[in-house]
């Protein structure tokens, strides 16, 4: 009778940063995003769901410990889905009655600037969407979760809309690029410290819309220009603008997080070091190289091609002489990845 569903979903590592909501119930952001979606092998959470009428309640388990199941985001989720469901006539509505157990694991250190909650709330959405059999787009669903999740629904690189609508019914994601479009896009993610961040994403974002001066003119002036030449730059597999322009997108990202009142500190002196190593390496090269992306975390997300990545590795090892091949700094494993996801 039960309906079981298992699924993983993989990290999404945004060149174009969302940094502030104009709806925070609705997770509707002020400027538009762009991401490029990571191997699910490498780092990704996988979601187990089963609706069955022998449940007495809804229950969730996270990395092997059970959770609340109040938290207000997990219950708009389930909330959308099942009217959803309802609207799409998708499955009988006995099933809607049905209690629904939840079961939901990462691969990679949760809440350490690494994307989990973007893996976790698409791969949850995407499972609840299969049990309940959901035909429309669920990464406004996805959204409801965190709203980078919406961009880990689809592979490859995606934009996720901002919108205009009040309802949030045309702020999603849609994908720019499939993996095979640029096989030679490589990632490395620099684990340099996986310990929780001090300030959560939704509360640093909160404050900045609140208190910086330089987010209106980020949102205003630089994100849209951005956001078009990026699309164009992955579309004509232009290295050099997409390097360039993700790393300056970063750079604002955290001069925001500075310009925040108290101001937030998300990247250590080994993240500042890791760019200066970035800088050096494209400064002795005719062209750019290699770009670097950290977001609310000081971990690095290094975006090159593939056949720079042993050079960039033996580099790594040179600066940073106490990692071994595969290990940097905190003896975490340097995740070598390739990207070629397709969802789910
Ligand atoms: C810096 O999606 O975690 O990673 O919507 O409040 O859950 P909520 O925030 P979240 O914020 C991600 C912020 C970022 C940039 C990005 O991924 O675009």
């Amino acid at each position: 009778m039960s309906n079981i569903i298992t699924m993983i979903a993989p990290v999404n590592i945004a060149v174009i940063k969302y940094w502030g909501k104009r709806n925070e119930e609705l997770i509707l952001p002020l400027n538009d995003s762009v991401s490029v979606t990571l191997n699910a092998n490498v780092m990704c959470a996988k979601t187990t769901v089963c609706v069955s009428p022998n449940f007495l309640e809804d229950e969730i388990w996270l990395n092997g410990a059970k959770e609340s199941f109040t938290n207000q985001r997990l219950q708009n989720c389930l909330k959308e889905i099942k009217s959803r469901a309802a609207v799409e006539r998708s499955v009988d509505d006995i099933f809607l009655t049905w209690k629904v157990h939840i079961c939901s694991e990462n691969n990679f250190p949760t809440a350490a600037g690494l994307a989990s909650s973007a893996a976790g709330y698409a791969c949850l959405v995407s499972a609840l969407a299969k049990a309940y059999k959901i035909k429309s787009d669920v990464s406004s669903i996805a959204r409801l979760g965190s709203g980078s999740a919406c961009r880990s629904v689809y592979g490859g690189f995606v934009r996720w809309h901002a919108g205009v609508e009040s309802d949030g019914s045309d702020s999603i994601a849609v994908q720019i690029a499939n993996k095979s479009h640029w096989p030679e896009m490589s990632a490395l993610i620099l684990v340099v410290g996986d310990t929780q961040k001090k300030i959560s994403s939704s509360k640093g974002m909160k404050l900045s819309v609140e208190t910086s001066d330089l987010f209106q003119f980020r949102v205003q002036n630089c994100v849209p220009k951005r956001v078009e030449e990026i699309c164009k730059a992955i579309t004509t597999k232009d290295f050099v603008k997409f390097a360039e322009i993700t790393m300056k997108d970063s750079n604002q990202f955290h001069a925001i997080c500075l310009d925040s009142y108290p101001p937030i500190t998300y990247m250590t002196d080994t993240s500042y070091k890791i760019i200066e190593m970035i800088h050096k390496y494209n400064n002795i090269h005719p062209k750019i190289k290699i770009a670097y992306t950290f977001d609310a975390g000081p971990n690095a997300c290094l975006y090159l091609l593939e056949e720079e990545v042993p050079k960039i590795l033996s580099l790594i090892q040179h600066i940073f002489p106490t990692s071994t091949p595969d290990k940097f700094i905190t003896g975490l494993p340097i995740q070598h990845e390739k990207i070629d996801t397709d969802l789910i």
